[in-house]
């Protein structure tokens, strides 16, 4: 049975001009589709209230956003800071794990600056913009994110 809904979020602004394929969002949607119930996938420009928006709406109807793209050094990577701004709290623990597994995987993993945060009972984590990324980080995460849902959902109060 699927528990929990999942919003899925690409920040592109080549894909938003329709001038990029959006394979990572598909790649999540296909590791993911299994256990989660995808209620809502869009692909937007990197822009910060257009995301902020979006995270804000979809907190309403969503246990669970996966943001990809926009984490870098470009200027106009937003998704990090703009994520830390609507949450009530970072997860420093997913934050750092996601680092650790990518500076081990490549040394450009230090450029991503993707976070894991709460808002209210919705967990948003980002996750770079590119394929190998989405894969390694997701193939990392997946084994703790019922768990970590069922807790934040209040669903399960002991281990
Ligand atoms: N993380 C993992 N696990 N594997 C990768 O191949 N690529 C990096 C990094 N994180 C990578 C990774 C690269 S090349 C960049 S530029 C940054 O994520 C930022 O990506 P973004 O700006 O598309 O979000």
């Amino acid at each position: 049975m699927k528990l929990y809904r999942l919003g899925i979020i690409t920040l592109s602004d080549k894909g938003a001009q329709g001038l990029r394929q959006d394979e990572s969002g598909d790649l999540i949607e296909k590791m993911l589709k299994d256990q989660f119930e995808i209620i809502d996938r869009i692909l937007i420009p990197d822009e910060k209230e257009a995301l902020k928006q979006t995270l804000i709406d979809w907190c309403s109807t969503c246990e669970l956003i996966l943001t990809t793209g926009g984490t870098g050094l470009g200027v106009r990577d937003i998704t990090p800071e703009t994520t830390m701004s609507i949450a009530d709290k970072e997860i420093p623990g997913i934050s750092e794990g996601m680092r650790m597994l990518s500076i081990k995987k490549t040394p450009f993993g230090m450029l991503s600056r993707g976070v894991a945060v709460q808002r209210d009972k919705t967990l948003i984590i980002n996750l770079p913009g590119s394929p190998k990324a989405v894969e390694e980080i997701l193939t990392y995460l997946q084994p703790i994110l019922s768990h970590a849902l069922d807790i934040l959902t209040d669903r399960k109060t002991e281990h």
